[in-house]
């Protein structure tokens, strides 16, 4: 039967695909398959994406691999930097629910008036306002130690200074089997937003993301490893997250 041979192949190639997954960076080039000109296509729009009428602004590659990859992981504690309309904090908790996991996600953003009024009603969601570039502040060592692991770190909030969030979760809680991911480290999409983004600044800050995560991940190559089973399950880096899906060992 051809489904049933599909389903054989389909774990076969699950097994082989996961096999050698965890690598360290330096096994790893910045580039990505799905070329600029089909993310202009595909970011066209990002911003009708909506989950429950909020808007969810990921790439249409992470709403495939986000899913996975909470059902595997099955964190207990979700931390989003950048949580703009609430629609992408509102869609993990959803998630976690829809898996059964007994989670808590934390959402930080810098403005919180940004929020759709559905998520600000949403009381499985700790919204916070707080600036990412002074972590400590919004999220105090004493609330972090509380946090049961595994956690999933995710920062989706370009213009933050990414080195120091990084020295920050570091320094402050991530354990072995937490995961973390840095959005938007693809040169193609910053390729593709350069044309609309307003503040020039921030825009070159952005592709320096990618450079300054591999700089930083050089040197904490055993502790950080890059998990090739998501980042490249469309495609080499076939997401808006060049290499930036790091798994602390
Ligand atoms: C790309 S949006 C987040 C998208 C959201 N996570 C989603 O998937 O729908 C980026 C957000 O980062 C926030 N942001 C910008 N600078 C920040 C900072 N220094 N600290 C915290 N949040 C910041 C912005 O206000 C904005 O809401």
């Amino acid at each position: 039967m051809g489904y049933q041979k599909a389903v054989q192949q389909a774990r076969h190639r699950q097994e082989l695909f996961k096999a050698d997954r965890f690598v360290k960076i330096s096994d790893r080039i910045d580039q990505g398959d799905i070329p600029t000109r089909i993310w202009e296509k595909l970011l066209g729009n990002y911003l009708l994406q909506s989950w429950k009428g909020m808007i969810l602004s990921k790439g249409v590659t992470e709403i495939g691999l986000y899913p996975m990859l909470l059902y595997e992981l099955q964190p207990k504690t979700i931390i989003e930097i950048g949580a703009f309309n609430g629609g992408s904090a509102v869609w993990f908790a959803d998630h976690l629910e829809l898996f059964g996991i007994e989670g808590s996600v934390y959402s930080i953003d810098i403005d919180l008036s940004l929020l759709d009024e559905k998520a600000k009603t949403d009381s499985r969601v700790n919204f916070l306002e707080g600036d990412g570039n002074k972590l400590g502040t919004v999220l105090p060592p004493e609330l972090l130690s509380t946090l049961p692991h595994p956690w999933l770190v995710i920062e989706d909030a370009a213009p933050v200074e990414i080195v120091g969030l990084l020295e920050f979760f570091h320094k402050n809680g991530l354990e072995n089997g937490d995961y973390l991911i840095i959005e938007d480290t693809s040169q193609s999409i910053w390729d593709c937003w350069s044309g609309n983004w307003e503040d020039q600044e921030e825009l070159a800050e952005g592709r320096e993301k990618m450079d300054k995560l591999r700089h930083w991940l050089i040197k904490h190559e055993d502790e950080y490893l890059v998990d090739t089973y998501y980042l490249d399950m469309y495609g080499y880096n076939g997401s808006k997250n060049w290499n930036s899906i790091l798994k602390k060992v």
